[in-house]
């Protein structure tokens, strides 16, 4: 009897279990935050990284191209500056390389001035507030230590619930520490909120995480991508938004 009850009761269950409309069914949204990579994600600074290694790789007689570029993308500084010095001859101390990162961060510093709101895309801050509408917390996950001073260039310093970036991490992109800190910021669980980046290192951060990612870009392709998208604005299709 006890068995025959027992029996009945999961079957209704799992009955229930299978009729329960999803949140997204329900036109709810999927996720609770949207966590987003900054530079290749929001807006584009990967030519003002690229004039200022430049800059320097020049002066040190590193040869430096856009390919070589392509690989610093979620990379944090001085990891990127071991990267470009991979085809110098000579060896150089810690001290050395503090200094060229220093001159480095100078240098793309001024270059950031050149940006201004013009360099936030419409269809980028649309999708932000159709995001935001639909209940999401929103922040950004970014290695970079420049990541307030290139939100307020673009006018979205006051616009996101957290911010975690480069100088509240020890550890980079494949890490998931921006991520987690980010998450944490937002008081909500890694399994509750979405990365959405544009490097497979970050992708592989996300996942690291416990995050689901949606990928852009060389980001789409990678295996363990949970959204591959084509634009920015497709973001408001997984959210149900
Ligand atoms: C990431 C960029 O967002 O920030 C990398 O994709 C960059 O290319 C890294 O190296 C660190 O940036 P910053 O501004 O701290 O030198
Ligand atoms: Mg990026």
């Amino acid at each position: 009897m006890t068995a025959v009850c027992f029996g009945l009761a999961s079957g209704i269950l799992a009955a229930f279990i299978k009729s329960k409309p999803t949140r997204r069914d329900k036109g709810i949204m999927r996720y609770q935050g949207i966590i987003f990579d900054l530079d290749g994600v929001i807006c584009f600074t990967d030519k003002y990284h690229y004039q200022a290694w430049k800059a320097l790789a020049d002066e040190i007689g590193v040869y430096f191209d856009e390919t070589i570029n392509n690989r610093l993308r979620g990379v944090s500084r001085m990891a990127s500056l071991d990267i470009i010095l991979e085809r110098s001859e000579k060896e150089y101390t810690q001290e050395e390389k503090e200094q060229m990162a220093a001159k480095k961060n100078e240098v793309y510093r001024g270059l950031l001035q050149q940006m201004s709101e013009a360099d936030l895309s419409a269809e980028v801050k649309e999708t932000l507030d159709v995001l935001r509408a639909s209940g999401a917390k929103l922040a950004i996950g970014s290695s970079s230590k420049n990541a307030k001073l290139i939100l307020g260039r673009i006018g979205l310093g006051d616009y996101f619930d957290a911010i975690s970036d480069g100088t509240n991490i020890t550890h980079s992109k494949p890490n998931p520490e921006v991520f987690l800190k980010a998450a944490e910021f937002l008081g909500l669980d890694p399994k509750d909120c979405l990365v959405v980046e544009d490097a497979l290192a970050g992708i592989e951060a996300a996942v690291a995480g416990g995050f689901d990612g949606a990928g852009i870009g060389e980001a789409a392709t990678h295996e363990k991508v949970s959204w591959p998208i084509k634009t920015f604005a497709d973001l408001k299709q997984i959210q149900g938004a």
